[in-house]
């Protein structure tokens, strides 16, 4: 990729309406953009085709959830714990920087698993120059990226911008499990903001602070793993570099279908495999081709803390490289567990067996002389202890191996356990996630650099026709003896029929036509005089040039 074409696009983007740094007025603020409006067509669009693919074949359900949760849900989730960023300080101006992206850009290679202490020795040693005052003295620290607020008028009620859309989806399993006739496998998806107090976002729509997510969570029985969909994608092969590719430096990628990815062992699950298969159909239906995609696998630890696998879907750009536009993880079932121990709610769902199977069960009793000898009569811990039954006392106690009762803490010691072998027909678990999870803002840009193209000192941007701002330009040749009416005719008739279209009077044709071209409008209709004798039209195709004289009838099927 020419590495030019990255500022033509941003610079199209901005003089066009795609795209461009918000409150500019006020000096911009970095990490926030206005999407235009041919952006939010862009972006309407591509969340089209994203349904189609991902959601409505599959009978995947939709969701909108708050944008905002209260502490807990992210305390539950890991966030506040984990989503950090190392924050590299110049000593002598005081710019924040993230570490590792200024390492990076300065030729040192490290990853997100590099600890702060090897961080900021690193930067003293190789004494990285700061990009605003050319100081080299740093310090290194983690930063929380996410946004915090309060909920009403009270400090101590803090709440979180959602960094990733997914929490939503978990903390309403219940009900949405419910909601779809309590059947597994399924899928929830949800499209909306997310925020992430980025460090020094300096990318355009790449690093944003508000940005927007299409994810999916897809929760699957464990031990019933199977993906039923896995011959449906078998023609997409994907180029994959898998944990020992990437461990190894190895940028040359497998190339597999779904299937080959998982019994080759690049991959953990099908559902998986079955996700970025769906994700590389996506991509090309935008007009990326596959020599522009991989996957990229994570190594451990610069997963997220809830992952045991996950894949980058990058594509390659000019000045950027290879970007991520999607994450592809196994969740497990991190979240759901999370949650349901954080909310002392069930997130288990009951599998009918298809033949009554012997299990063995562990329960736990308590040994109320024991308890009453350290803690006097505890009234309060036998109420809680009866509440709960002794195969979840078990549980609960191998877990955590204590139970709180107040100010109370009950050990191990205080119970006596048993096992018990039992016939069941029935089996409970906490389902698995696999999710899918893709910024659109990333996507965009990408999806503009690939669809740019210069012909001599023209420039076309080739959208396929399902995501093109507009399908139709409609010129008349010139704005009187009734062009301009016939014209507006056909422009209203095309919008009547549910087209895109853009009515264009101003200036020479060829203007016209090089307007339309560098928007991505597909199909330019001009209406000369021969319309007014025969109802004819020129309909002249944005990539090759060529025109054709049709009936306004036929309009539609060119
Ligand atoms: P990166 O490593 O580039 O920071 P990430 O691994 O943190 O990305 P995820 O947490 O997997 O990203 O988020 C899912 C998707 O959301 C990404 O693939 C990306 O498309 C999008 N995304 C994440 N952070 C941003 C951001 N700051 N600006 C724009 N899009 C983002
Ligand atoms: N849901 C994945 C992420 O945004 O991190």
């Amino acid at each position: 990729m020419d590495a030019n074409v990255t500022e033509k696009v941003i610079a199209l983007a901005k003089r066009r309406g795609f795209y461009w740094q918000a409150y500019e007025i006020y000096g911009g603020v970095g990490g926030f953009y206005t999407l235009g409006p041919l952006g939010t067509r862009l972006k309407d669009n591509i969340i089209r085709v994203w349904r189609k693919i991902f959601l409505e074949p599959y009978d995947f359900i939709e969701i909108e959830s708050p944008t905002i949760a209260p502490y807990i849900v992210f305390e539950a989730s890991g966030h506040v714990g984990s989503f950090k960023d190392a924050m590299a300080e110049c000593l002598k101006c005081g710019n924040k920087y993230r570490a590792d992206h200024l390492l990076e850009e300065n030729g040192v290679k490290v990853s997100e698993a590099t600890s702060l202490d090897v961080l900021e020795k690193l930067l003293n040693e190789k004494a990285v120059r700061c990009p605003d005052c050319s100081g080299t003295s740093w310090r290194v620290s983690s930063f929380l990226t996410m946004f915090q607020t309060n909920i009403g008028p009270y400090k101590e009620n803090v709440g979180f911008l959602r960094p990733e859309t997914a929490q939503g989806m978990f903390v309403e399993f219940r009900q949405l499990y419910e909601i779809n006739r309590a059947r597994m496998p399924f899928g929830v998806a949800q499209i909306g903001k997310a925020y992430r107090n980025e460090i020094s976002p300096r990318q355009g729509l790449i690093r944003l602070r508000e940005f927007s997510q299409m994810e999916l969570e897809l929760f699957f029985n464990p031990s019933d793993n199977k993906c039923p969909y896995l011959d449906d994608v078998k023609d997409i092969r994907m180029n994959i570099l898998d944990e020992e590719k990437v461990r190894k430096g190895d940028t040359v990628p497998h190339d597999v279908n779904a299937r080959e990815a998982v019994e080759r062992g690049f991959v953990k699950e099908e559902w998986l495999a079955f996700m970025m298969a769906l994700s590389q159909k996506f991509l090309c239906r935008l007009g990326i081709k596959p020599e522009f995609q991989r996957f990229k696998a994570k190594l451990e630890g610069e997963r997220a803390h809830y992952s045991a696998q996950t894949f980058d879907h990058e594509v390659l750009t000019g000045k950027f490289g290879w970007i991520e536009v999607a994450g592809h993880a196994y969740r497990q079932d991190y979240d759901l567990k999370s949650h349901a121990i954080k909310s002392k709610s069930s997130m288990e769902v009951v599998e009918e067996l298809d033949q009554p199977v012997k299990v063995r069960r562990r329960l736990a009793y308590v040994d109320p002389l024991k308890v009453k000898k350290d803690f006097g009569q505890a009234s309060e811990i036998f109420k809680h202890i009866s509440s709960l039954k002794p195969c979840e006392l078990a549980e609960l106690l191998d877990r955590e191996g204590k139970i709180d009762v107040n100010d109370m803490v009950v050990g191990k010691e205080y119970f006596i356990f048993k096992e018990v072998e039992e016939t069941v027909s029935t089996r409970k678990y906490i389902p698995h996630v696999i999710e899918p999870s893709f910024g659109i803002e990333r996507i965009i840009h990408a999806v503009l650099e690939h669809a740019f193209h210069e012909k001599g000192d023209r420039v076309i941007l080739s959208l396929n026709e399902e995501i093109a701002p507009y399908r139709y330009a409609v010129f008349p040749l010139v704005k009187r003896d009734g062009l301009d009416v016939k014209a507006k005719e056909i422009y209203s008739i095309l919008k009547f029929r549910g087209f895109t279209v853009l009515y264009d009077d101003d200036g020479s044709i060829g203007r016209r036509y090089a307007r339309a071209d560098e928007i991505g409008v597909c199909k330019a209709i001009t209406v000369d005089y021969q319309t007014l004798e025969d109802n004819t039209v020129t309909v002249r195709d944005r990539d090759s040039w060529l025109q054709k004289r049709i009936k306004i009838d036929e309009i539609e099927k060119n």
